[in-house]
């Protein structure tokens, strides 16, 4: 089937809708997380397969979601599957600590020089939501220091990076200051004007959706000078960028932050978010020490998503991420020279891609369905806002051929847009 008009999409996807007997859907909107609504209606993913991806209708497409950049390897890699199959027979989670915890933690912080201790959580959102409270504990001051329009997860603080938010209490914007990225400026003087208050600065160095424009060394640099000689911690969150460097997004950057975030690829494609930090500065998290910071969660560092989540790092050599790096500089070189006479560029680093006006920081959310659905009807799924992330099981041909559909769904939505 071949989804071509508005009520094709409507159709296709509102049989599987179950509705209670007020006849809303069970699910509000239909949905079950907000991050899958692409207009009109959703889709379903039935299998996945390395690259590939077959929905309900039984279209085969090229998964350059990856559930947002989880699956590295791509879909059910057989060595991931295998030491999760292994671990879930031994049982899924005890009560008493497993030592695939240990694995996986060795395994993360092999590649964070600079940071001796992890703690896992079940999702990003709970890691910089633990690292904030950390920062917290340390420094005892509650301020805390965003990007603006930045993304790290949806606790009530992340939520504010993009100013107030529904449901989150008003006077908890109080404590935050929010600076546009790379202006050393406001960055400055968000120290000066209000010192001995931030607990935390908290830095993405390729934030999705701020614009996935890379932050400027020098403000890097700067961040980490200020948060030294001020007593705030810096935090960078690596939900995303991790997958772009041996030692993280970081590493490439050179600098080494109080606090580090990671998630995604390292469960492997099972539920995560890991809390890395300097050995000083984790000791509130530590038991054993009175007065310190509660940190749980029934499945944090349960031995599945722990196993599968070691297998992925295992499979992540510093060689295959520079290949799935050099095949994204290449698509984004091949998109740029096609899409430049229409006025849209495809930007991004290393195996993250994502197509954008020229210049433009933000895309109407209507144009990113527009193009999220251009993209899925020529067999390419991308991220509801249009992020492609490359996965290992991935090759030049495959690339060739994301980036070909890519830039032809760009054009059609660009002629159509204006
Ligand atoms: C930079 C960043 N931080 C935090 C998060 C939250 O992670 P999770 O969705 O696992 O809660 C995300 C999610 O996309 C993210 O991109």
């Amino acid at each position: 089937m071949v989804i071509t008009s508005v009520g094709d999409r409507a159709e296709s996807s509102d049989r599987h809708i179950r509705r209670n007997t007020a006849g809303r859907p069970m699910m509000p909107g239909g949905y079950g997380r907000s991050a899958y609504h692409v207009g009109a209606a959703p889709t379903y993913a039935v299998r996945g397969e390395g690259w590939r991806l077959w929905d309900d209708t039984g279209r085969e497409l090229i998964d350059a979601n990856g559930n947002f950049t989880t699956l590295i390897h791509g879909n059910a890699h057989p060595e991931i599957v295998e030491a999760a199959h292994r671990a879930m027979q031994r049982g899924s989670a005890w009560g008493i600590p497993n030592l695939a915890e240990w694995d996986l933690a060795e395994a993360v912080l092999q590649r964070l020089p600079g940071l001796g201790q992890v703690r896992f959580t079940n999702s990003g959102t709970e890691a910089v939501m633990s690292a904030v409270r950390l920062a917290r504990a340390v420094t005892g001051r509650d301020g805390v220091v965003m990007t603006k329009d930045g993304y790290h997860g949806s606790s009530d603080v992340a939520l504010l990076a993009s100013g107030p938010s529904k449901g989150v209490p008003k006077a908890m914007g109080d404590d935050v200051t929010l600076v546009p990225l790379n202006d050393l400026t406001a960055l400055r003087e968000a120290f000066t004007q209000r010192p001995a208050s931030h607990a935390a600065i908290i830095l993405d160095l390729l934030p999705n959706k701020a614009g996935l424009v890379e932050v400027a060394p020098q403000f890097v640099a700067e961040a980490r000078t200020l948060a030294s000689e001020h007593g705030t911690l810096l935090v960078i969150d690596e939900v995303i960028s991790f997958r772009l460097g041996e030692h993280g997004l970081s590493g490439a950057y050179g600098v080494v932050p109080d606090l580090l975030t990671a998630g995604k690829l390292i469960g492997g494609g099972l539920p995560i978010g890991a809390l890395a930090g300097r050995d000083e500065y984790m000791e509130p998290l530590d038991p054993w020490v009175p007065g310190g910071i509660v940190h749980s969660g029934t499945f944090s560092g349960n031995p599945v998503s722990s196993a599968a989540g070691s297998a992925a790092l295992r499979l992540l050599t510093a060689s295959q991420i520079d290949r799935l790096n050099a095949l994204g500089d290449a698509a984004r070189t091949q998109a740029n020279e096609q899409l430049q006479p229409c006025g849209w560029e495809v930007r991004g680093r290393g195996s993250l891609l994502r197509p954008f006006p020229a210049g433009a920081r933000k895309v109407a959310e209507a144009t990113q369905h527009e193009l999220w659905w251009a993209a899925y009807e020529r067999g390419v799924v991308l991220s509801s806002a249009n992020l492609a992330a490359l996965s290992t099981p991935m090759d030049t041909a495959v690339v060739t051929d994301i980036t070909e559909r890519l830039v032809d769904a760009v054009k059609a939505v660009a002629e159509v847009t204006g």
